[in-house]
Formats: structure tokens, C-alpha cells, sequence
């Protein structure tokens, strides 16, 4: 290769453009003039670094175990997952910018700033997927980050979180066959991949548009005999034949949103755990799985829904509270509503 070969020249020109999420993150928060939040946006970075190396040592320091307690969502809690919100629960804190923290792994939010300046609530699910951990397969973090009406004093962040914040910002951390963080403050999704050399989230997927339709789908089809009518339905509309619609759709289920959602989000599709007899209200939680993806999808284009309604409309009613979703390529989803809708007559 010579000094005019042109694919060397792109590799320098990339190379020389390198963006950090810190610095991605900054200039974003700055165009919103919410400076702090881009402080937040890389401590929650931070943290998503260093469950990394956990999630990545796991098998090694043998920690893959439950610890013989469960969630508020009944979920068995692994050692993993305890030690993931202890990770987040201490770079938020560290922070100084988070007034309260609900997680998956906590009954109650945790509260951590009493000062002016703790202007968001952070909602999260630190260890998405997390029966897959004892595989080594992927898992993922979600977060979404609520603007506060108040400053100081937040005893009452039920209240705050559920009748008076906004979400402004969501997004999540895929830890597979490479760490990607991918977030959105509404307007637009980036994309980062974890430089392990260099311990930098670096930009690789700048504005990710969802495509308006796929050709694959992520539903756990063995609850198919629990499902209603129009989703089984829809299912089979996906399965059936039909080369000039594009059809049948690939069925891709990893038991982990992220996996699948990354999947979806690049390259179209549609995601969904539907209401059934086991989960008459979902199984998905809304504070800190449905609204911060279904903000993020959207942003990139894409729809979010109950299946009835757009997913970010769903009215908060507590901190654990779960909802049907439907996640992917705007036309897939209305599809799917379609079907629900025809269905219910
Ligand atoms: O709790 C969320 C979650 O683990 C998702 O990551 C995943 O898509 C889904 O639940 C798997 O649930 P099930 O095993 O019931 O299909």
C-alpha cells in the first residue's frame, strides 16, 4: 500500500476523528443546555466500564450464582445482578447529579442527593437478561434519565417520578461480543463500542435510524397457547409465505431485550412481550425498560407501543409497575396494533 492508496488514507481520516460518548455526550447536553446531564450520561458510562469487566471475569471469579433472594419483580437475583446495581447505585451517587435511583434490584428508590444541582431521577435495570449470565451469552443495562420539577429535598420521589418528571433521556448497554452503549436525548440515537485498550466508549453508529420494516421477529413463541387472539394472529402473518411482503420473517429470541433490540434497532424488526395468561399486564417494566427504550426507538424513528397505544402515553402508576411492549420498525409495530385491534372487533 502506497501514500495515495486511498483506503489508507480513510483509515487515518477515521482514526483522527475519534468521538468519545464523554465528548459525544457534552456537546449533545450543551445544544439541550442541560450541561449536567452529559455528567451523567458518563458516570452511567462509567459504571456500564466496569460491569463490563465483571459480566467479562464472571465464569473466571466465579460469580455467576443467584444469591437466594428475589426482585420486586419476583425475578431470582444473582450475584451479578446485586453487584451491577452497587456499581451503577455508587457512580450515580458519586455523581452528585442524581437526586434517586429506582432499580430493578430495589424495592424502594434510594435516595442520594438532598442538594441543589441533583436535578434527575434515574430509573434502571442494571442486569437485563441476567439468566443468561450463567451461559456467558449477552446481557445488557437499561436506564432512563427523568428531569425533576424540584430541586433539594426528595422524599417524595414516588410522587416526583410518577406525576411530575419527564424522561429526557434513554438508553442501554449491550455487554456481548463487544460492549456497545447506545442513547438517546431525544432527537437523535448514537451508538458506542467499548475500546477496551484505551477505556473509552468510541462513536461507531452515529444517528441510528430504525428501518421502517424488517424481516425478523423476538417474541418467546412458547407462551403462544397463553397469548390473545391478535398476537397469535400476527405471528402467524409473520410465519406465512409470501416473497413479494418479505415474508415469513426470521424468528431471532435471546432472552435478552438488548440482544435482540440492538438486532432490531440496526436493521429492522419488530420485539415484543405481549400481555397473556401469565402476565395479564406484561412482563416488561415501564419505568426502566419500556419508556426509556420506547423513547430511544422513537427517537431513532422507529415505534413503541402497549400494543394499544404509544408505550411513552402508558400513565405511571408505580415504580414497578410492567406493561405489554411492542419495540422496532414503525410499520411492523402498527402492524402489530393492527392485528390487536382487528382482534379485539
Ligand atoms: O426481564 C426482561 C427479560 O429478561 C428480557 O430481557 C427478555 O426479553 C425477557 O425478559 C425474557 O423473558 P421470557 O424468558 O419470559 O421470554
Amino acid at each position: 500500500m502506497n501514500d495515495a492508496d486511498p483506503r489508507r488514507a480513510d483509515q487515518v481520516d477515521r482514526g483522527s476523528q475519534a468521538v468519545t460518548l464523554q465528548r459525544h455526550g457534552a456537546k449533545r447536553a450543551a445544544e439541550r443546555n442541560a450541561p449536567r446531564l452529559a455528567g451523567l450520561i458518563t458516570e452511567i458510562a462509567l459504571a456500564a466500564k466496569l460491569v463490563a469487566r465483571e459480566t467479562r471475569h464472571a465464569a473466571l471469579t466465579g460469580r455467576l450464582g443467584t444469591v437466594g433472594s428475589a426482585n420486586a419483580s419476583g425475578d431470582t437475583q444473582k450475584e451479578l445482578d446485586l453487584l451491577a446495581n452497587r456499581v451503577f447505585l455508587d457512580c450515580l451517587a458519586a455523581s452528585g447529579l442524581a437526586a434517586a435511583v429506582v432499580s430493578e434490584e430495589l424495592e424502594q428508590a434510594e435516595i442520594l442527593h438532598q442538594s441543589a444541582g441533583a436535578d434527575y431521577l434515574v430509573c434502571l435495570d442494571p442486569i437485563d437478561g441476567s439468566s443468561n449470565l450463567k451461559l456467558g451469552t449477552s446481557v445488557g443495562s437499561i436506564f432512563g434519565v427523568y428531569l425533576r420539577t424540584r430541586t433539594g429535598d426528595c422524599r417524595e420521589v414516588e410522587q416526583e417520578l410518577l406525576h411530575e418528571s419527564s424522561l429526557v433521556a434513554g438508553g442501554y448497554v449491550l455487554y456481548g461480543a463487544s460492549t456497545a452503549f447506545v442513547y438517546s436525548l431525544g432527537d437523535r440515537v448514537d451508538g458506542f463500542v467499548l475500546d477496551q485498550e484505551i477505556g473509552e466508549f468510541l462513536l461507531t453508529h452515529p444517528e441510528i435510524r430504525c428501518p421502517r420494516s424488517g424481516d425478523c421477529y423476538s417474541i418467546n413463541t412458547g407462551n403462544s397457547h397463553l397469548w390473545e387472539p391478535g398476537v397469535l394472529a400476527f405471528v402467524r402473518h409473520l410465519d406465512e409465505t409470501s416473497p413479494e411482503a418479505g415474508r415469513p420473517y426470521a424468528l431471532r429470541y435471546s432472552g435478552a431485550l438488548m440482544a435482540d433490540l440492538h438486532r432490531i434497532l440496526l436493521e429492522g424488526g419488530i420485539y415484543c412481550y405481549p400481555a397473556d395468561q401469565d402476565h395479564p399486564e406484561g412482563k416488561l417494566r415501564l419505568l426502566y425498560e419500556a419508556a426509556p427504550l420506547g423513547f430511544l426507538v422513537e427517537a431513532a424513528g422507529g415505534r413503541a407501543s402497549s400494543g394499544r397505544g404509544r408505550i411513552l402515553d402508558v400513565p405511571r402508576r408505580s415504580l414497578h409497575q410492567t406493561t405489554p411492549l411492542a419495540l422496532g420498525s414503525a410499520e411492523d409495530v402498527a402492524t402489530y396494533e393492527q392485528f390487536l385491534a382487528e382482534a379485539a372487533g
